[in-house]
């Protein structure tokens, strides 16, 4: 990919566009059929290290953080290792306990995010084991990792991260699988997780396709006092990266919450002024979220769903296609970077570079 807008008023715009793509471009050369699982060339991680190790620790900022809590979930899904993720700036401020038997895992964009890049320096210093996933090849983080997975989404130019969120999921994902067959997932699961992989292209490329219903929806959301974003489990990352996501280029104030804490305080924040964005995969969760969604319009809010079918209690639903449940959180995210995108259009905002932020913060 070049520089080049190719036609679109924004390279925000323009990077969410590529995200069939780059998602292909994450999987290209990797699948591996024959053993149902994949094949991750510089990741410099043994079958007898993978076996033994017995937690894993994501590390980084930002949006790279939401997706490393996305990553920590496929490997405690697939590959049944305790997995985390904290942010990076945390973690080196508070003399972590640095564990043998832990992988940690630096993830970022750039590569020279200065929070990550010190915890990383941290962590070998102490002697633990660490890789990246990182888009940069070649950046400090890349090179200061014992090994890792690039992320191969291609230059990302606006401020605010599209497309290399999503391709770092898919990293994760990949990762995840990767894992998950050294240890104990079966050739059956395997497989399984392969083909919503494959799947996942072309069904980037049909959630494009509503584009233009998500622009009027953002049209309404424009004059929003403050907005909710709710999920559960596998949605609350999402939950948090479309807060982010909204913050960072429209300026309108966002919180996000899982789902099952609404109750426990933000509650008393709803009104018709506030509308809340929830995360309603078709999962074992469902009738759990269908319960908050009746909570909030109880209590008048106006709720856009972002679901696998039409929701009753919403006011309205962004339906999005399946996949393998475990590959979620990769699809329901990029409507809600479209909901981002247009609100700030609608708000004349500078998208590309909004007020107050760089794409990479390499000084503390
Ligand atoms: C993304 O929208 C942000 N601009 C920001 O949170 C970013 O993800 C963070 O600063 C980390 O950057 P990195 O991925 O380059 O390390």
């Amino acid at each position: 990919e070049s520089y080049d807008m190719g036609g679109h008023d924004t390279y925000m715009h323009k990077e969410i566009a590529e995200q069939a793509d780059a998602v292909d471009r994450v999987l290209r050369g990797r699948l591996d059929d024959r053993f149902a699982t994949v094949r991750l060339g510089g990741l410099n991680l043994d079958a007898r290290e993978a076996r033994t190790m017995r937690r894993v620790k994501i590390l980084g900022c930002g949006s790279a953080y939401h997706a490393g809590q996305i990553g920590a979930q496929m490997i405690e899904e697939l590959a049944r290792i305790p997995a985390d993720a904290e942010p990076a700036s945390e973690f080196r401020y508070r003399n972590p306990v640095v564990d043998p038997d832990t992988l940690y895992i630096a993830v970022s964009q750039s590569g020279e995010t200065y929070d990550t890049l010190a915890a990383v320096q941290e962590l070998k210093r102490k002697g633990g084991r660490v890789l990246g996933v990182v888009n940069v090849v070649g950046s400090a983080i890349a090179r200061e990792t014992d090994g890792g997975v690039y992320v191969h989404a291609g230059p990302e130019v606006c401020v605010v991260s599209t497309k290399c969120f999503t391709n770092t999921a898919v990293a994760f994902a990949l990762l995840a699988l990767h894992l998950g067959r050294i240890r104990d997932l079966s050739v059956t699961d395997g497989k399984r997780i392969i083909e919503g992989l494959r799947r996942l292209p072309g069904q980037i490329a049909e959630i494009m396709e509503g584009e233009e219903r998500i622009a009027k929806l953002a049209a309404e959301f424009a004059d929003a006092k403050s907005m909710m974003f709710v999920g559960r489990v596998r949605g609350f990352p999402v939950a948090k990266e479309a807060s982010l996501k909204l913050k960072e280029v429209s300026y309108i104030h966002a919180e996000a919450y899982p789902a099952s804490e609404l109750k426990h305080g933000p509650l008393a924040l709803i009104e018709p002024e506030v509308p809340t964005v929830a995360i309603v995969p078709d999962d074992e969760l469902l009738e759990k979220n269908r319960a908050t969604l009746e909570e909030i319009k109880a209590r008048s809010g106006r709720i856009l769903a972002v679901a696998h079918s039409e929701q009753e209690k919403a006011d309205d639903t962004i339906v999005v296609p399946r996949n393998e449940p475990e590959l979620d959180p990769v699809l329901m995210g990029i409507p809600l970077q479209l909901l981002a995108y247009h609100t700030a259009l609608a708000l004349g905002r500078d998208i590309d570079k909004p007020r107050n932020l760089a794409k990479s913060v390499t000084v503390e």
